[in-house]
């Protein structure tokens, strides 16, 4: 995909959280955002989702803007695959329905259609014998996947990921991790967020770093990580590389 971030600016009760963050990237297939806490991952990457309205500034995605006005935005939403680091799926449906509901409700599936497609999802991620149950009977691992399975399933042409993995203890965040790496593999576009540094370094081609509502740094992946350039990057490797 081609992205551009136009002096995204966001304040949140007049504290400014995203200053002016601009970024070009003529073609991206996995741009990772790295940082410390409160740096304003989260919310940049909600604003792409378009579920939170910039001060001002803008996204384009391909060359298209998306245009922060209700109806265009319900859209944009549609066209994006979101998961986030817990509590995505609807507590009183099971992975199935989980799975369907959107696709009945949202994207105008008929029952059947929606419910060939969510079988089709589920086996391929190995979740077909757990299509029946709710999220409370579910793994922590098997949870995410059913949020992603769920995530792609609508056909986005994008998928945000907010830290899917930091709610789970190390078996299960591999599982995630492999499947985020094989629709990584298929060719997806991704933006995702992670504290996995390990992972981000793998499967990005660009990483992104922000903190205090800026991006410090921006570059191919390689370059990052091996011979960051600010400060501010080898700061925050400082610190979450030492243990
Ligand atoms: N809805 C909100 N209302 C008020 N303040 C908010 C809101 N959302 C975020 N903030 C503030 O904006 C700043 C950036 O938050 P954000 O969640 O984007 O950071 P982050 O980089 O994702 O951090 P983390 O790594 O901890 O998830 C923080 O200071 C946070 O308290
Ligand atoms: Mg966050």
């Amino acid at each position: 995909m081609k992205l551009r971030l136009n002096a995204i600016t966001k304040r949140f009760d007049g504290h400014l959280v995203l200053d002016a963050v601009s970024l070009a990237l003529e073609k991206v297939h996995t741009l990772v955002l790295i940082g410390p806490s409160g740096g304003g991952k989260s919310t940049l990457l909600r604003i792409i989702a378009g579920l939170e309205f910039p001060d001002s500034g803008g996204v384009e995605i391909n060359d298209e803007p998306v245009i922060f006005q209700e109806e265009s935005l319900l859209r944009h939403r549609r066209s994006v695959g979101t998961v986030f680091q817990a509590f995505n799926l609807f507590p009183h449906l099971t992975a199935l329905q989980n799975i369907t509901l959107p696709l009945e409700q949202v994207h105008g599936h008929s029952r059947v259609e929606a419910e060939e497609i969510a079988h089709q999802f589920l086996s391929r991620f190995r979740l077909e014998k757990h299509g029946t149950k709710r999220p409370a009977e579910l793994s922590g691992g098997q949870r995410q996947r059913v949020a992603i399975a769920r995530a792609v399933s609508i056909k986005p042409k994008l998928l945000l990921f907010d830290e899917p993995t930091s709610a789970l203890d190390p078996e299960m965040t591999a599982e995630v991790l492999d499947m985020i790496r094989q629709l990584r593999d298929e060719g997806r576009d991704f933006i995702l967020v992670t504290h996995e540094m390990g992972f981000a370094r793998q499967i990005a081609d660009q990483v992104a770093l922000l903190a205090d509502g800026r991006i410090m740094e921006t570059g191919a992946v390689a370059q990052v990580f091996e011979n960051p350039a600010s400060h501010a990057t080898r700061e925050f490797f400082g610190k979450v590389l030492k243990y």
